[in-house]
């Protein structure tokens, strides 16, 4: 009975792990002009937590903050091309881990993890958090993580800005929790969460 257990359970893990959606793809032309989105940037806090963000939107933010633009490399530059960065998206229903390079998600843990993504009450009830982490086995210098996760927060935000949502930049959220929720390997770090919502 209880080798029955072991395998459902190895069973359901795999399926979890297996589950890679292919997100839209990127819209990587027009918007608004950069100097005007620089201008727009900024922290707002009065997300509604009843409306979504849309699977389109996600799929730009990830490609914003760490997608592929040239020669495998990304939208942000990393010390050494070391490409460091590793990015988790938490909603109200599951944690996922973006791939850049299929620009897929895929699912490591369902239910929702949101208070783990942030203590302060708008975070707990927005519709999405995008978890800045980097794998310190590429790169263990903490001011080249810094630089790079600090750039992938500033796409986020300028990506908000175009696209009329909201943004905060968190270095607030839960140490303990949010590693586990993520099943965060050995090698990863978190940095920042970045709260989006309208
Ligand atoms: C590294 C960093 C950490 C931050 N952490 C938090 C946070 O935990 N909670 C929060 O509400 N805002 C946080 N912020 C947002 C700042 O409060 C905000 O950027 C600042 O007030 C300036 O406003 P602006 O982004 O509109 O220019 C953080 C910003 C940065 C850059």
């Amino acid at each position: 009975m209880k080798l029955k257990i072991m395998f459902a359970t190895i069973a359901a893990a795999a399926a979890l792990s297996l589950q890679a959606e292919v997100l839209p793809a990127p819209q990587t032309t027009g918007g608004k002009p950069m100097m005007q989105m620089m201008k727009e940037r900024m922290t707002q806090r009065d997300i509604d937590p009843s409306q979504a963000v849309s699977k389109q939107d996600l799929s730009n933010i990830l490609w914003a903050a760490w997608g592929i633009t040239h020669d495998g490399k990304h939208t942000v530059a990393t010390a050494m091309n070391r490409q460091e960065l590793v990015l988790y998206v938490v909603t109200p229903t599951e944690v996922s881990r973006y791939n850049p390079e299929a620009h897929t998600l895929t699912v490591v843990n369902e239910g929702d993890f949101r208070e783990a993504a942030g203590s302060q009450d708008f975070a707990r009830t927005a519709p999405l958090n995008i978890v800045l982490a980097v794998d310190t086995a590429k790169q263990d210098k903490v001011e080249f993580q810094a630089y790079t996760a600090g750039a992938a927060s500033q796409n986020i935000y300028l990506y908000c800005a175009q696209a009329g949502l909201k943004s905060v930049l968190r270095a607030m959220f839960d140490r303990v929790e949010l590693p586990k929720a993520l099943k965060l390997p050995a090698n990863e770090r978190i940095l920042f969460v970045q709260t989006i919502g309208h």
